[in-house]
């Protein structure tokens, strides 16, 4: 262990779709094989190295450090976030990469005062994403399937779409009184690129931020032109200046998280460390929530 890494016994670890994506060998992000699994998770400081601003026994989680499923993880002490009492393991589990996912997103594009739309609002990044915009005077649409739009309302959205039972282009377009959203926030790919073109606003943005249901057809020019719209794939480095900023992030998040629970992505599975592989089977499979592995249970 270096001076300014702590060793961690893990609690919980979250997985998340990005994994899914890279181990497929064709994302833009590309990790040489093999690789520890893991990016996500909480546990118990172990042991903190002499340069560590951590103490032994502390209550940590953290975003973006591989091998995080595993009983003990080596990590850099910088990436390593307290959780506030009123959580836990498995609370922070689920919220230090949507937390960091999106408090990144809300930089992308002013909306105070303006209209966003949100696919996917009942997911982990989704409902977090609604709560922060909501709380800086965002007028917030979240789209949901079936029962979970009241977890979107819940959140903090003004307006929830039910896409299981409402046609989305016209719910958009009555809440917004004809006029469209200023900005579409679309982690689904393939099957809603062009609704979420049509959602937007004269001079609108859609923010691209996930492949979940294949990835997005390329965008003729000439269909921004109607409207002059701006279309984006966000990457989080170019807008989260260095890991020195994660934990100022995750640390927002779960501040949120410990004052209102709907920002807490629902547990759809836990497994242990011997089941990853069907942690893995899990995530892919689309199950609605969360999907954790409790490395020391
Ligand atoms: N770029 C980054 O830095 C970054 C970081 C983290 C995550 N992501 C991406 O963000 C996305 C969401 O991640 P997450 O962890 O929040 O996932 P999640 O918790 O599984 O939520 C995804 C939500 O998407 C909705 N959905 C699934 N298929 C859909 C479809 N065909 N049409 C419309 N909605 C659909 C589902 O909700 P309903 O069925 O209720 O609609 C689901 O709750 C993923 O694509 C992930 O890769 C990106």
């Amino acid at each position: 262990m270096q001076p300014h890494e702590a060793l961690v016994r893990v609690e919980a670890a979250g997985l998340n779709h990005a994994e899914t994506l890279i181990r497929s060998g064709t994302y833009v992000v590309r990790l040489p094989f093999p690789y520890p699994l893991g990016g996500e998770g909480a546990g118990v400081v172990v042991e903190a190295g002499a340069d560590a601003a951590v103490a032994a026994g502390t209550r940590v989680c953290w975003g973006a450090v591989l091998g995080s499923c595993a009983t003990l993880l080596t990590a850099p002490a910088s990436l390593l976030v307290p959780i506030p009492d009123s959580l836990t393991f498995e609370d922070a589990a689920c919220v230090a990469v949507a937390g960091l996912t999106a408090g990144g997103l809300a930089r992308v594009w002013p909306l105070h005062g303006r209209t966003a739309v949100i696919w996917g609002a009942a997911g982990a990044v989704g409902r977090m994403l609604v709560a922060i915009l909501a709380e800086q005077g965002t007028d917030v649409i979240g789209i949901a399937g079936g029962a979970r739009v009241e977890e979107v309302r819940a959140a903090g959205a003004a307006c929830a779409i039910d896409r299981s039972s409402q046609d989305v282009r016209e719910a958009v377009r009555v809440h917004t009184g004809g006029r469209g959203a200023d900005a579409v926030f679309d982690p689904i790919g393939a099957p809603t690129c062009a609704i979420s073109l049509d959602l937007l606003a004269p001079r609108g943005c859609l923010i691209h931020y996930g492949e979940l249901a294949g990835v997005p057809p390329a965008v003729d020019l000439h269909q921004l032109f109607a409207k002059s719209l701006f279309v984006t794939k966000y990457n989080g480095s170019r807008w989260i200046h260095g890991i020195d900023e994660f934990a100022g992030l995750i640390g927002n998040a779960l501040a949120l998280a410990a004052t209102r629970r709907a920002v807490i992505a629902r547990i759809a599975d836990r497994f242990p460390l011997d089941q990853a592989a069907d942690a893995y089977r899990m995530l892919e499979s689309g199950a609605p929530g969360k999907v954790l592995v409790l490395p020391n249970a």
